[in-house]
């Protein structure tokens, strides 16, 4: 279709420019759980943390970055801007399609459209190598594959005629779900009310959808992706089983930090709403209240409250676990705000739109260009010094466990060093880790890692906040770069810039 062509291409240019504008640090994982990853297989050298070692994690999603690695190395073209930009870019694209799909479900509604653009928070994460954003990606598309029955839903009692599931066209999104499950375990909370429902929607019987569908097409792709993980791994492995262990049994997320359990209705939804928050509040009012003829509407909200209720239960809490609820809501905000336009007059509307527009603008551009930009920035420099002494540079990260990427942007060999944050796995009492026992007393472990007359490290990177209490070792450095970092650094170990230190006489 023509429309969806067109659709389409401003969708890409929009993802694209966010590979260009989106250029700080959000989290961790965005580098350290998929390009560092694929970065290592593909090139050999390339930091595992302790996820990798101990096969917590599915290779699945980096595997997909190291085929574009692997490409751009046959064809001779592995330049760092491609190695950095590539990955983004693909993901990028994918993001547009998955605008596309949330688009088309909403039966090609402008408002959807509006409100996918403008929607900050999936700016910010959209052209990023993030798990999360791939998970949010294959969710609208399987959500869109699923046999929701539009044309036949919403008569007076709720009844709907129920589709015939085993058309094959209509189970493609059980694929998708398969693929979910065993990339990120934890979207099965997200599908579990979607699948029962769809069990009690299809004109089979449930035993039928389980044994003919659910079971043949979550083996095959679960025997698959341990196929990958084991060859990858080096040894048989099934890892959503290893990460189910590790997480929920042996307590390990709570290491990275505890909320209380009404922080996603707190802090989460309102951050990944931004604005938005309102006509979604508005249009969970006007769904209860006219429930009989929202049937489709009911079931979405149902999904989003069991998720959100199941992570507010679990202990750690990100703003990017629900990400992947941010379609429904959207699906179920342009579906509102679609209706209650009609009804407006033009000046009403607009109103609205730019206030939704600006609303969004502000924190996306401010987020993606300005808050926490430094420690992607002072990659750069670093690279240059990395290439122009590949054997003899040396550079020590002296700032929170991987606050900034590693060889996927330097792709250059050189030895680095930076303050590790494993948790504690052999369960020892007085455990704390090497990142906290650092900042406990700078000196000392700096005395006790590079002792007097001992090798030193050719560069030092660290926030300005530190340099005050590392003194000593930074006497017989120069500061070489001063690089802008944030205005509201999030805890008192950031600093509002980072500096790269090179050794006297290096
Ligand atoms: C990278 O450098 C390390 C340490 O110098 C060396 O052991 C390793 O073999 C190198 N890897 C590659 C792929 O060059």
């Amino acid at each position: 279709m023509k429309q969806d062509a067109k659709v389409f291409l401003i969708l890409i240019f929009i993802r694209l420019l966010s590979v260009y504008i989106v250029k700080t640090w959000f989290v961790p994982d965005e580098y350290w759980q998929s390009l560092e990853v694929a970065h290592r297989l593909v090139f050999n050298y390339g930091y595992l943390t302790w996820e990798w070692t101990l096969g917590i994690r599915s290779y699945v999603y980096p595997l997909l970055i190291a085929i574009l690695y692997k490409i751009l190395q046959v064809l001779s073209v592995d330049f760092p801007t491609a190695i950095v930009m590539g990955p983004r870019i693909l993901q990028a694209v994918l993001s547009a399609y998955s605008d596309l799909c949330l688009y088309r479900w909403t039966n090609r509604k402008n408002w959807a459209l509006f409100l996918i653009v403008f929607s900050w928070f999936w700016f910010y994460c959209a052209s990023r190598t993030l798990i999360n954003t791939f998970e949010t990606c294959l969710t609208t598309i399987a959500l869109t594959l699923f046999p929701w029955d539009e044309k036949n839903r919403g008569n007076y009692h709720g009844e709907i005629t129920k589709p015939n599931c085993s058309v094959p066209g209509n189970y493609k999104f059980v694929f998708l779900v398969g693929i979910l499950c065993v990339v990120r375990p934890t979207a099965a909370i997200q599908w579990f009310p979607l699948c029962v429902y769809h069990l009690y929607l299809s004109k089979e019987s449930a035993f039928f959808i389980i044994w003919k569908q659910y079971i043949p097409i979550g083996s095959l792709v679960l025997l698959l992706s341990i196929a990958i993980d084991s060859v990858l791994h080096g040894s048989f492995i099934i890892t959503s089983f290893e990460f189910l262990k590790f997480n929920i049994i042996k307590d390990i997320a709570t290491f990275y930090g505890v909320h209380p359990w009404y922080w996603y209705l707190s802090s989460g939804l309102p951050t990944l709403l931004g604005i938005q928050i309102f006509p979604f509040i508005l249009a969970v009012v006007h769904i209860l209240r006219n429930r009989y003829i929202y049937p489709k509407e009911l079931i979405l909200l149902a999904c989003i409250v069991f998720t959100v209720g199941v992570y507010s239960i679990l202990p750690h809490k990100e703003f990017r676990f629900i990400l992947p609820l941010l379609p429904i809501m959207l699906y179920i905000n342009s579906n509102y705000l679609s209706q209650w336009s009609r009804k407006k007059d033009k000046k009403v509307i607009w109103l609205v739109v730019g206030t939704i527009f600006v609303s969004n603008l502000i924190p996306a551009l401010y987020l993606s260009c300005v808050h926490q930009s430094g420690t992607i920035d002072v990659m750069l420099p670093l690279r240059n010094l990395a290439l122009k002494n590949p054997k003899t540079s040396n550079f020590l990260f002296l700032m929170p466990c991987h606050s900034t990427p590693l060889y996927s942007h330097l792709h250059v060999n050189v030895s680095t060093r930076f303050l590790t944050c494993e948790p504690n796995l052999k369960k020892s009492v007085t455990y704390i880790d090497e990142t906290e026992n650092f900042y406990k007393n700078p000196n000392k472990w700096l005395r006790d890692e590079y002792p007097p007359k001992g090798p030193l490290p050719s560069h030092i990177v660290a926030f300005d906040v530190l340099v005050p209490f590392i003194k000593d070792i930074l006497s017989r450095y120069n500061l070489i770069y001063k690089i802008f970092h944030t205005h509201v650094p999030i805890e008192e170990k950031i600093g509002t810039y980072v500096m790269i230190y090179e050794l006297i006489n290096f």
